[in-house]
């Protein structure tokens, strides 16, 4: 077992700052860095903080390339509430990553598991993934990998369980049903990056937390598989490190 590096700051805008910080000095010291990327309400403030700093001059990403964790099947690209459309309002319109240099998985239709197949592909294309941001969810998911996922996983469909899509139900419109799949890259495929930032943050993520590295491993919490990584790097807030 390895542990993490955790650094805990005061609150959700101080971890938010540290991390796109974090991110900004990965990308000055590699350019041509690959990004892993998450969405989530736990990402806009971070993404928000790494545009400001691109918007002072502080790093370029027009070498880089980046991969999101998931993506829902069977939403377009433009849907309102599509990973990809997250992605554009909240990062990739504002900065200058080259045309298709970062990309999601494309699932919004046709042969998902080919597609799957295909995003490994092109992350191995790629040189594999230096930095990947992770959030987690209450139940201690990392990407849409739930409860139950093998730790040895890659990108697939994957069915979303109940709390999870009521925690995402209020992205869409009203009345509009979550998908009942998504498309994740799995355990396995988050655990071969070079390095993993886990940002957690306010009291109700606090079990999920503690659960992923204060008890034995385990799929029952899949961020627990964490800890067959070797350069983990955790920013929360003292909410979150409450246990
Ligand atoms: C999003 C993702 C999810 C979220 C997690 C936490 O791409 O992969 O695992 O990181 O559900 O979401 P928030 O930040 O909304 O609590």
């Amino acid at each position: 077992m390895t542990e993490p590096t955790i650094t805990t700051l005061e609150d959700a805008a101080a971890v938010s700052s540290a991390v796109a910080q974090h991110v900004a000095q990965a990308i000055q010291a590699k350019p041509k860095l690959t990004l892993g990327l998450a969405t989530g309400n736990t990402f806009r403030a971070i993404y928000a903080d790494l545009v400001a700093l691109y918007e002072k001059g502080g790093f370029s990403l027009a070498q880089a390339k980046a991969f999101n964790l998931d993506e829902y099947v069977g939403l377009a690209a433009d849907h309102p509430a599509s990973f990809a459309t997250y992605m554009k309002q909240h990062l990739f319109n504002h900065v200058d990553f080259a045309p298709g240099a970062a990309r999601l998985p494309e699932v919004a239709g046709g042969d998902i598991a080919a597609a799957c197949a295909a995003y490994e592909q092109a992350i191995a294309t790629a040189g594999g993934i230096d930095l990947q941001l992770l959030g987690i969810g209450r139940n201690g998911h990392i990407g849409f990998n739930e409860p139950g996922s093998p730790f040895d996983s890659r990108t697939r469909e994957v069915a979303l369980t109940a709390s999870t899509q009521s925690a995402n139900a209020v992205d869409f419109p009203p009345g509009e049903a979550v998908p009942p799949t998504a498309a994740t890259m799995g355990i396995g495929s988050i655990l071969d990056a070079r390095e993993i930032v886990l940002v957690v943050t306010g009291a109700h993520k606090a079990e999920a937390l503690h659960r992923a590295f204060h008890a034995d491993p385990s799929i029952d919490c899949p961020a627990s598989a964490l800890h067959r990584h070797h350069n983990v790097h955790v920013f929360c807030d003292k909410a979150a490190a409450g246990l």
